[in-house]
């Protein structure tokens, strides 16, 4: 199936050609969506912003254009309007063909260049601690990137780059040999890690040896020492445990879990190629990277007079392995806006080195919340798990409330996905380059823009079929009839949704997709509004249902976009 708005660019290119053979400049031809109903399904204003080259009034190469379209099975009408706009009008014949094509057939995005794979790294959380509420963002942006760049037909590859290698590990080997809890840690080994954490703080402020100590544990480790090793590969066996709980809940998966150790051997030569290139210099007995002026960033250092590696180096690394074991069409990364001068220093290291990678750094605003229940508790940051209950726990009362009757094992399934899809959804509506208020009130709310709102327009579809199902009503799914302007409305909302998934991956923001989604429960909820479904009859109430059918499952599909889950019923 060809998206409706390239069928369009197409035909426009082909009447445009018509009058002017010679024409090429093609990325002025911009088909939008109409910004009110009154002008149209979509809009171009392409005769007035190419006014310049046909040297004459928009409005009379609008209407060379309407004299030269082709002939199609698309279009009702277009219509010139205001200065030279070309409002674009499409048959109810089309629309019915598209949405009835929608989720079955695959929508073609061959004009994408897709050669290759599409690396995100995400969540990458630091080792020995439990993931707190600064681990959500990168998590769910991360994972929701992957799952719509898989629709849009990329392979791709999700990897985990845990902090595995840093100093933490020196202080937590000092800290297991003086005072860990065995009984705690057999308990709950992750608490008692994090436990002897604060401690080695605590004792090396008191002691400030302790740091030389656990300086030279890590020195021992990175050289290969069995014992520490034993312990590190504990300590992140530990970890992993428990992320993947985290994981679990959240929905998400990786396919790698590469930490930064990984890239520990090859930072010798990555080092050697930089001096050898004339890269990177001496400077204070540390080995830097200076920039162009013009480029406007600090030095990057990549080696410490001590030897030591940076997290730049590490990165040089990892990125080096990539290029050289696939066939790397795009490296994405997601973390938080703190690391964005990181990313550009490392990134352009790496097209100093001439790599030619196709790189992009996601970076999101930091997260906050309204009612400040969360936000302080004596200065410990929120674990992802307390705050995954806490919604879960308040989405449970609701149910109590408005459903008390569901059974045990259902309420408990359906707390979970709505809890846990809010906090996702709360996220993931956002611009990620904004910061994000977090309010209990308005992302638990079953009206705006939350997860609650669409799962229960979702569930209020299942219903509606439920019934029909014990009236006998079956569908005939062929027979798609539009017969008004609600029903039109509706179906061009439903025929939209491949494109807005398009438009999601080339900015790399699910916020789009969730506005898609948020526009499209609303068109369709006051549809619900006007138009009964099984008080209607015959072919009126089949197209009805048909629409509401392919509105459920464009929910259903779009959550999966973000990583949420659809309930049939709440
Ligand atoms: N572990 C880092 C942190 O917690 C994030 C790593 C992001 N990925 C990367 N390749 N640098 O801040």
């Amino acid at each position: 199936m060809k998206l409706c708005e390239k069928k369009l660019e197409l035909l426009f290119m082909e009447a445009i050609k018509k009058i002017k053979p010679e024409y090429s400049e093609w990325d002025k031809l911009f088909i939008q969506k109409a910004s009110n109903e009154k002008f149209g399904d979509y809009q171009t204003n392409f005769a007035m912003i190419s006014s310049k080259i046909f040297n004459q009034n928009p409005r009379q190469t609008a209407q060379e254009i309407i004299t030269n379209f082709p002939e199609n099975e698309m279009i009702e009408k277009l219509e010139i309007a205001g200065p030279g706009f070309i409002n674009i009008y499409l048959s109810n014949r089309y629309l019915s063909e598209v949405v009835s094509h929608l989720g079955k057939e695959e929508v073609d995005f061959s004009f994408l260049n897709r050669e290759g794979d599409v690396i995100i790294d995400y969540s990458s959380p630091n080792i020995a601690k439990r993931m707190h509420i600064g681990h959500l963002r990168s998590t769910v942006i991360g994972d929701s990137i992957k799952r719509i760049f898989k629709y849009l037909g990329y392979n791709v590859v999700a990897d985990n780059h845990i902090g595995d290698w840093g100093t933490q590990f020196g202080k937590l080997i000092i800290g297991y040999r003086n005072w860990l809890d065995e009984a705690k840690y057999k308990e709950n080994a992750i608490e008692e890690l994090e436990r002897i954490y604060v401690k080695f703080a605590q004792e090396a402020e008191e002691n400030p040896e302790l740091n030389d100590l656990a300086r030279k544990e890590l020195k021992k480790l990175h050289d290969g020492d069995e014992e520490n090793l034993r312990l590190w590969q504990e300590f992140i066996q530990v970890s992993l445990d428990e992320y993947n709980k985290v994981y679990d809940r959240l929905n998400i998966s990786f396919d790698e879990y590469r930490g930064e150790s990984f890239y520990h051997d090859m930072m010798p030569g990555i080092i050697d190629l930089l001096k050898e290139k004339g890269l990177a210099r001496f400077s204070q007995d540390a080995l830097v990277v200076f920039f162009e002026e013009e480029e406007n960033l600090h030095p990057c250092i990549v080696q410490k007079k001590d030897g030591a590696f940076l997290y730049s180096t590490s990165d040089l690394a990892c990125l080096q392995h990539k290029k050289d074991n696939y066939n790397l069409n795009k490296a994405i990364y997601v973390t938080d806006e703190r690391q964005q001068t990181h990313f550009k220093q490392f990134f352009k290291i790496s097209d100093m080195l001439d790599w030619k990678i196709n790189k992009e750094h996601i970076w999101f605003g930091i997260m906050r919340f309204q009612d400040g229940i969360f936000s302080t508790r004596k200065g410990n940051v929120i674990r992802l798990e307390e705050l995954l209950d806490e919604s879960v726990k308040r989405v449970r009362q609701v149910i109590e409330e408005k459903n008390p009757n569901l059974p045990e094992e259902e309420k408990k399934i359906i707390a979970e996905k709505i809890g846990v899809g809010a906090i996702k959804y709360a996220d993931l509506s956002k611009n990620p380059q904004s910061m994000v208020i977090f309010d209990w009130d308005k992302m638990l709310s079953f009206e705006g823009n939350t997860a609650p709102y669409l799962q229960y327009t979702h569930a209020r579809i299942k219903s509606v079929f439920r019934k029909a199902a014990e009236q006998n009503i079956s569908i005939d799914e062929t027979n798609l009839q539009i017969a008004d302007e609600i029903d039109h409305s509706l179906a061009l909302k439903l025929s939209q949704f491949p494109y807005a998934v398009l438009k999601a991956g080339e900015n790399c923001k699910p916020n789009m997709v969730a506005d898609y989604l948020f526009e499209l429960g609303q068109k369709f909820n006051s549809y619900y509004n006007v138009k009964p479904f099984l008080k209607a009859e015959n072919e009126e109430r089949n197209s009805r249902l048909l629409l509401a059918q392919k509105t459920a499952e464009i929910i259903r599909q779009g959550l999966d976009l973000l990583g949420i889950e659809s309930v049939d019923r709440m």
